[in-house]
């Protein structure tokens, strides 16, 4: 059995990371902090407002391991470099790096920050809006399946989640009739509870935002095949939503909505989708379910996205380098790539005297 999660742990930090230490605000503003399931007060954190742009991207950083859980990921990654790290140690490796993972305006930020001051290296993994193209010969299920976790995992709050699910016409309707079924099935409340599926969202403002692109979606013309509405008189809580005669014109389409709506579109021939999955200022991750290794090879070689899965969603693993084309940023983390990232390369060229002793 799973251990007991602690209803209410301890809060202990509450400061700015900055250069290994904790810092107070210097404009003595604090952040107030709330239990999204709850709507309760947590705790008030320091804001980061006047430091450089470059050491609030590190300080977020570390609020992100202490809010969302992130520590056992980094740690989880450290084991894996073993095998690589002795190939690469002979290189100049105390390279003053920043790596940041978040919203493409910040990211935008930061790239600008590091020009003007000093070139400090910047990799950047920032928003996806990701196609999920399924082909009429897949294994249905199972990419229904796929495809629903792909979006929902974290209450679709995942740079990576699939938001644009292209299906082939034969096997449209069928698609998203599975695929409702499987989101009203969906039991939401409290994440530290057993048998929950989904959480709240993370914050008032991503709940007000998700709900006004649901809207938008609602306006447009979109089919809302379920869910559409918060979930619960109590917290930040929305239904599992699925959009179906989604339009790519339509903002539910375009934009990152970072919440737990799945948008399904309809296509009718590999060209098309290839243009239409590509047709994005994004471009972190794309999945692709069928069973003719021409078809996956075609879409994978053709679509300009950091990530390509073949009859699998989300699945990462710290050989494989991650990042993304477009305006998902640059540089890759994980992987034999990441450590070129890190790595500052000098060549010594010497010259061999001619002279005949
Ligand atoms: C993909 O999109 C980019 C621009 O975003 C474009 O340069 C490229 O030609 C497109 N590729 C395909 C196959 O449509």
């Amino acid at each position: 059995a799973l251990p007991t999660p602690i209803a209410n742990p301890q809060i202990v930090y509450t400061k700015v990371f900055i250069g290994n230490e904790w810092h107070e605000s210097c404009s003595g503003r604090k952040i107030p902090v709330y239990n999204p399931t709850t709507e309760k007060l947590l705790c008030e954190v320091e804001e980061a407002d006047s430091v450089s742009i470059l050491h609030v991207a590190m300080a977020l950083f570390s609020t992100l391991c202490v809010q969302a859980g992130f520590p056992p990921g980094v740690v989880n990654v450290l084991p894996g470099y073993g095998q690589t790290a002795g190939c690469a140690i002979s290189h100049h490796m105390d390279i003053d790096k920043v790596a940041f993972t978040g919203s493409t305006a910040v990211g935008k930020l930061i790239q600008k920050a590091a020009g003007e001051s000093n070139l400090k290296r910047v990799t950047l993994e920032l928003g996806g809006k990701n196609p999920n193209i399924v082909f009429a010969d897949c294994d249905l299920e199972y990419a229904v399946e796929q495809a629903h976790s792909g979006l929902f995992f974290n209450q679709g709050q995942c740079c990576l989640a699939g938001s644009r699910v292209f299906v082939e016409e034969p096997i449209y309707e069928e698609f998203v009739r599975r695929s409702v079924e499987k989101a009203t099935s969906k039991v939401l409340g409290n994440p530290l509870l057993p048998g929950v599926d989904q959480g709240p969202q993370i914050d008032q403002k991503q709940f007000n935002k998700i709900m006004e692109l649901i809207e938008s979606g609602k306006r447009e013309g979109a089919t809302l095949e379920c869910g559409g509405s918060p979930g619960g008189q109590q917290g930040l809580f929305i239904k599992p939503t699925v959009f179906s005669n989604v339009r790519d014109h339509m903002r539910i389409a375009k934009e990152e909505i970072f919440g737990p709506v799945q948008q399904i579109m309809c296509f009718h021939s590999i060209s098309e989708v290839i243009q239409r999955a590509n047709a994005t200022q994004y471009g972190l991750a794309a999945g692709v379910f069928t069973n003719d290794i021409n078809k996956a090879l075609t879409v994978s070689s053709a679509l300009q996205a950091g990530m390509i899965w073949v009859n699998c969603y989300n699945a990462m693993s710290i050989q494989c380098p991650f990042g993304g084309f477009k305006m998902s940023g640059n540089g890759r983390e994980l992987g034999e790539y990441a450590l070129q990232e890190y790595t500052e390369i000098k060549a010594v060229t010497i010259r061999i005297s001619q002279k005949s002793s």
